[in-house]
Order: structure tokens, then sequence, then C-alpha cells
């Protein structure tokens, strides 16, 4: 992730997202979050300023982080892939506001489970998943929300044999392909 997109920690919500939904004071469940990016799809005067695109990098925003849940927006081009990752503890919840992404599982022996996510489609998922996104559509556009807010990460290389490594990240640093 962008330095200069990342809230120190400490920091409480972003002043710029006065208006977010009341919020439970415990972790969200992947039901809620995805009910939270829902909401916020439906509401681009929050997010939109911070629309930019990148082929080099994922472009990232924080749009709130605090002790419970964090929410970003993502920019993707076609050359920005995630890499195989999970989120640790955290569920999360992904809504595509524009163009689509592509949602990768992997699956050990076969051909990986690929899904299409369209402008307007959202999903979530718990701390067991395990996927790989990448921008399928220039200038695609995703909020996304984490419960409890990210701090680690796996991140996973398959080697030419099969082999599944995974190396714990930091939420700071860009998600890419180990095996790239
Ligand atoms: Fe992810």
């Amino acid at each position: 992730m962008s330095s200069d997109a990342v809230l120190a920690e400490g920091d409480s919500c972003s002043p710029e997202l006065p208006e977010l939904p009341e919020l439970p004071a415990r972790a969200l469940d992947k039901r809620e979050l995805r009910g939270l990016v829902d909401d916020l799809a439906g509401r681009p005067e929050v997010w939109r300023k911070h629309v930019a695109f990148s082929a080099d990098e994922r472009h990232y925003a924080s749009l709130y982080r605090d002790e419970y849940v964090d929410v970003w927006l993502l920019c993707w081009t076609p050359e920005n892939d995630t890499g195989w990752h999970d989120h640790d503890v955290s569920s999360g919840a992904v809504h595509v506001v524009a163009g689509e992404l592509e949602e990768c599982n992997p699956r050990i022996g076969g051909e990986h489970v690929r899904v299409r996510v369209g402008e307007g489609t959202s999903f979530s998922f718990g701390p067991e998943h395990i996927h790989r996104l990448v921008g399928s559509a220039t200038s695609s556009v995703s909020i996304h929300a984490y419960s409890p807010p990210l701090w680690r990460l796996g991140q996973y290389s398959i080697s030419d044999d099969g082999v599944m490594r995974r190396v714990s990240v930091s939420y700071a640093d860009e998600l890419r392909p180990l095996d790239a």
C-alpha cells in the first residue's frame, strides 16, 4: 500500500467520513462488512476524490480505520495483481464500484477458481479465505472493509511443482505476486 495512504497507528477515523453509518463497538462479521461496503458504494461523494490509477503500483486510499474496522479504496489497472494472500484473522468484504475485478481461489491439484466481479456487485469472506485479485478492466475501482483491521497478511507463492508457501507480511506492504 502506498505509505501516504496508510493512517498512523493510533489515528482514529478520517475526518472525511463523518457520515459513516453507525458501527457496533466490536468486530464486524462478514455480513456486516458487506453491508458497510454496499452502503459506501452508494455514496461516491465519500470516495470519488481518492480515485487515481498507476500501472506500476496499485493506488490505495485509507478511508477509515479504528480499532474494529478499516476501510480502503483501491484503484486497479489490468497490470495490478495482488498475488495469493489471506487476511490473517480478519474477515473482509469488497464492492466493485467501477470496472471489473477477477477473484481467484487456489485449488490444489486442479484449475484455480476464477470469478469475475462486475461493477455494482460485492462479496465477503472470513479469515479462512485465500484469494488473488486482479483488475480485469481498465480503471476499476473497489471499496474494501476488514474487521478486525488488517495488521498482518499471509502472502503465498506456488512453485512450479505445486508446493504452496506462506510468508507473513505487514498490511502496509503492497501485495504483489511472490512468484512473478
Ligand atoms: Fe484480499
